[in-house]
């Protein structure tokens, strides 16, 4: 599928996903939103596809935000409609079903980070900058930001990172939670690709088991999240996968995962 401000390439059973505006850090304008709602649309909808990454193009950033020169025009209306577009490509990946992987190769700022957040595993350049400088244009986060730094990171350091808005480095996000992994700059998409390959190998029913139970069970109370739980578990034994895990354990050898 032809993009115009997104890059998208197969390695296998990953695909992978590039924000591709460098001159401008790959800030999110309102058509990079539609275009990655459109490919993570496709990326849940191809079977081959067992894990996404999601990286920036170029050396400095992996996204430095939404689009300030496009939100200087809004209206109200407008930056209400921006701000519901963000936040539903953000729980469309969120929610996506399949492992996706952030790679974080420099700036997440402001919406950077939100896009971020909404992955399921971030791993950080040790060069990496991430945060939520909003208030320095007096703003506040739009895309989920203020929510899901919440409940990744607390309150104290939301608060911190939102009212104070200054950038921190991946060694103080990883101390937080916010990141998974820092890595040298020059080892990341190496680190980041053997994690995605991993993923696209595990078996693909218990991995959205394990997704559903964690992001929408972590959501209810803890008896529907038990539900949760339980119907991912009970459902893992109607797959083939299940008795290849099994028995491949048991026959001391290598599972091979087919999906089915
Ligand atoms: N929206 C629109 N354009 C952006 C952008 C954003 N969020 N972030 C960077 N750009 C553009 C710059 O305007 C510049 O464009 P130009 O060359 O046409 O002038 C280009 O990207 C390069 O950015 P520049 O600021 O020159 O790079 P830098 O290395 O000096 O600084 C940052 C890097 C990330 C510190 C700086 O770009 C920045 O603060 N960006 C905004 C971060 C932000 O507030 N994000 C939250 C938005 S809600």
């Amino acid at each position: 599928m032809p993009f115009n401000t997104l890059l998208t390439e197969d390695r296998g059973a990953v695909r992978l996903i590039t924000v591709n505006r460098p001159d401008k850090l790959n800030a999110l304008n309102r058509e990079t939103l539609t275009e990655l709602h459109a490919a993570f649309a496709a990326a849940a909808g191809e079977a081959s596809v067992r894990a996404v990454v999601l990286t920036g193009a170029g050396p400095k950033a992996f996204v430095a935000g939404a689009d300030i020169a496009e939100m200087n025009g809004l209206t109200p209306v407008q930056a209400r409609d921006f701000s519901r577009h963000g936040q539903a490509l953000m729980t469309r990946i969120e929610r996506l079903g399949k492992p996706v992987i952030a790679m974080l190769n420099g700036f997440a700022l402001g919406g950077g980070l939100e896009l971020a957040m909404a992955c399921h595993l971030r791993l950080a350049a040790d060069s990496a900058k991430v945060g939520q400088p909003e208030i320095n244009l007096g703003l506040i986060p739009g895309f989920g930001g203020t929510q899901r730094l919440l409940r990744l990171a607390g309150r104290a350091a939301t608060l911190e990172l939102c009212l104070l808005g200054a950038p921190i480095g991946a060694e103080r996000a990883l101390q937080l939670g916010i990141v998974n992994r820092v890595v040298p700059a020059a080892e990341l998409e190496a680190t980041t690709f053997a994690l995605a390959e991993q993923l696209a190998r595990a078996a693909p029913q218990a991995l959205r088991g394990i997704l559903d139970a964690v992001l929408l069970g972590g959501e209810a109370g803890i008896d529907t999240g038990l539900d949760y739980e339980t119907q991912g578990f009970a459902l893992a034994f109607s797959t083939e996968d299940m008795k290849e895990g099994t028995g491949a354990f048991l026959a001391k050898r290598t599972p091979n995962f087919t999906g089915r």
